[in-house]
């Protein structure tokens, strides 16, 4: 059994608010990152699969079918967009890296047969690396 990584990386920008609670809780709470006008991050997602070595490929992952996958789901959704304003998934949750990384794993398992129908490979899991020192790690069977 393999596990395969692959890395894909988006610009984009957010700013950590929640609506629900005043300036000074949300001040309190995310610092400078409740900035009003935002901030961007260069992220870093990786995409790991699980699965034994095809006999007549020698591969555990077709890794151009996945490529095509987090392109859809991942990059031209979130590449250069404001996450608060342009993306829909985060019109009222917050676009923290974890709930960024939630989204990403959501929508990679919800179009996964579609691009791997076999029993292999499966989604393992999603890390996201914020800055090089904020990173964040789901798997994809700890969601729903
Ligand atoms: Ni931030």
């Amino acid at each position: 059994m393999f596990r395969v990584t692959r890395r894909y990386e988006f610009a984009a920008s957010h700013r950590l608010h929640v609506a629900q609670l005043s300036e000074e809780e949300n001040r309190r709470l995310y610092g400078k990152c409740n900035n009003p006008y935002g901030h961007g991050h260069n992220y870093v997602v990786e995409v790991s699969t699980r699965g034994p070595v095809d006999r007549a490929t020698g591969r555990a992952v077709d890794t151009a079918l996945l490529d095509e996958m987090v392109a859809r789901q991942v990059l031209d959704r979130f590449e250069h967009r404001n996450l608060n304003a342009e993306v829909e998934a985060f019109e009222r949750v917050v676009p923290t890296s974890e709930n960024l990384g939630v989204e990403i794993c959501r929508s990679l398992k919800a179009h996964w047969k579609q691009t791997f129908p076999g029993e292999w490979p499966k989604l393992e899991k999603v890390r996201i690396a914020e800055t090089p020192r904020n990173i964040f790690e789901i798997r994809a069977d700890e969601i729903e």
